[in-house]
């Protein structure tokens, strides 16, 4: 994606752009599906749960698309160019739906519920459309399909978190893995699609989390991610199913889930995101200090360093507040890493309010971020009520400042880890040198090293020998 800093690849649309190919070898039925994967982690672990109940159904995943009955494609809207991208594969796949007419194509994920008309009947790209919430139905929307109607069911829930499927593990490494704690977003950010296109936030049934977790330590993982669109706001009532009707039955939130979590075993390495800035509290912060497995990185989007752009934002928080939170991770966890989200040219930022995020940046010295231009989305606040009235050539010349910043900063805490010791936990070979393992230290910064006997998912020490922006460099050591 062009806006984006090269060196801060995560598998994210909204934060870079390779769409992901799945493959599960372990199961042998006969009909092939072909799972296409556009947008954030949520995304990512939604697939996980499509391919867990369609194999349910007889099918196994293919990662050639050529030999699929059935190919999806789960989609993402958060910019503008995250759709044209999808579009653009789907208008591929309708000539391969042409050499093969038995063929399956369908839509899931973000754009599903916004573009369902343009989908099956303006551009009859494809022949089923399922929301985010209504993933349980495809079985069903599968069989119309191959009688020759047109599927499709976007409705979104308020209660639906798949909690009970077991999610089958797609282009996993064995190591790393994903859990989603809730869905849907209540925040209403007046720039973001997400609350339209995944609904209201439920969060799910800790027990569920815990076993789940538990489940992927007893495979051999050594470390989950668990997934929400705000995490600090995870709540469930233990004994309303996790409608809160009565504050004093017991109640677990987003510090009661990471310690439960954290106590599945001192082997397993936690993660989480995304944390809010309006939301996270210095209890969250203590659990982390308190268990060594709970990893010393916090992303914590800020978008901008001006406080009246982000009350137009609508983000629930000032500059002085965010600082305020900043301080309070340094204060009680001093190595923990910080990264952020940036968005460049929001409707009626001035030079001044974008000076404003240059100098928050270089008062944070974050160790990487994820930097956009504002792409306005149909439906927000924003799209509404304000005006898109920052040229392009701003819009793209304050994201160059923002990335020379923070170029700058990711290299400045790299270089500071020279000399340092690390414990690394192993994911696998180096992408450019089949003798050395990269891995991951807590604060998630990369390593590459020779590997020795190690293997994936083992933990193991390392001293930082050299860097660069990306990535850090170093030696085995005993
Ligand atoms: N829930 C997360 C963000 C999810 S979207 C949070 O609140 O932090 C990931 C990132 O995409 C956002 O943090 C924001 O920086 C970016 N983004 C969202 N909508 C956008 C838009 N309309 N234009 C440009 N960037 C956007
Ligand atoms: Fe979008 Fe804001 Fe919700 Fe994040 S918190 S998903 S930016 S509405
Ligand atoms: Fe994209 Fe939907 Fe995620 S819009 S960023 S896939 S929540």
């Amino acid at each position: 994606m062009e806006d984006l800093l090269g060196q801060n690849k995560v598998i994210d649309e909204s934060r870079q752009g390779e769409a992901t190919m799945m493959k599960n070898e372990n199961s042998h039925p006969k009909k092939k599906m072909y799972i296409e994967n556009y947008g954030c982690q949520m995304n990512f672990s939604d697939s996980e749960i499509v391919a867990s109940i369609l194999t349910k159904e007889g099918y196994e995943t293919t990662d050639k698309e050529t030999d699929a009955d059935l190919i999806l494609v789960n989609t993402c809207s958060i910019r503008e160019n995250a759709e044209t991208r999808v579009m653009n594969r789907l208008g591929h796949f309708k000539k391969t739906k042409k050499q093969n007419p038995g063929l399956i194509i369908g839509v899931l994920g973000c754009m599903a519920e916004r573009m369902r008309e343009t989908l099956l009947e303006k551009e009859k790209l494809v022949d089923i459309v399922v929301g985010p919430d209504a993933y349980r139905s495809l079985p069903s929307l599968i069989e119309e399909a191959s009688e020759g109607r047109k599927a499709v069911n976007v409705l979104l829930s308020r209660e639906e978190t798949y909690a009970e499927i077991s999610p089958i593990r797609l282009s996993s490494n064995g190591v790393t893995a994903f859990i989603s704690i809730m869905r849907g977003c209540d925040n209403m950010c007046s720039f973001c699609v997400v609350p339209f296109t995944r609904g209201r936030e439920r969060s799910r049934n800790p027990e569920t989390i815990v076993k789940e977790a538990h489940e992927l330590f007893a495979q051999g993982f050594r470390e989950v991610t668990l997934l929400g669109q705000n995490v600090d706001s995870f709540r469930w009532n233990m004994s309303s199913k996790g409608v809160i009707k009565d504050e004093s039955l017991p109640t677990v939130n987003f510090a009661g889930l990471m310690e439960m979590v954290a106590q599945v075993s001192p082997e397993l390495r936690i993660r989480f995101s995304t944390s809010h800035p309006k939301d996270m509290t210095d209890e969250v912060l203590e659990v982390m200090a308190r268990h060594e497995n709970i990893c010393k990185y916090i992303h914590l989007p800020v978008q901008s360093g001006n406080t009246d752009i982000l009350e137009k934002m609508n983000r629930g928080y000032s500059r002085e507040w965010y600082l305020n939170r900043i301080a309070a991770i340094n204060r009680i966890m001093p190595d923990c890493a910080i990264s952020t989200d940036i968005i460049t040219g929001f409707c009626s930022e001035t030079e001044a309010n974008h000076q404003d995020t240059l100098s928050l940046m270089k008062e944070v010295d974050y160790d990487f971020a994820f930097m956009f231009k504002y792409s306005e989305r149909p439906r927000t606040l924003a799209e509404r009520k304000f005006e898109d009235d920052v040229t392009e050539e701003d819009k793209a010349r304050r994201l160059q400042e923002v990335i020379a910043i923070q170029q700058e900063s990711s290299l400045k805490r790299n270089k500071n880890h020279v000399g340092k010791t690390f414990e690394v936990l192993v994911e696998g070979l180096s992408k450019r040198s089949r003798e050395h393992l990269f891995g991951r230290t807590t604060q998630n910064a990369v390593v590459i090293f020779e590997k020795g006997n190690h293997k994936p998912g083992d933990y193991v020490h390392v001293k930082i020998t050299g860097c660069s922006s990306a990535t850090l460099q170093g030696e085995l050591v005993n």
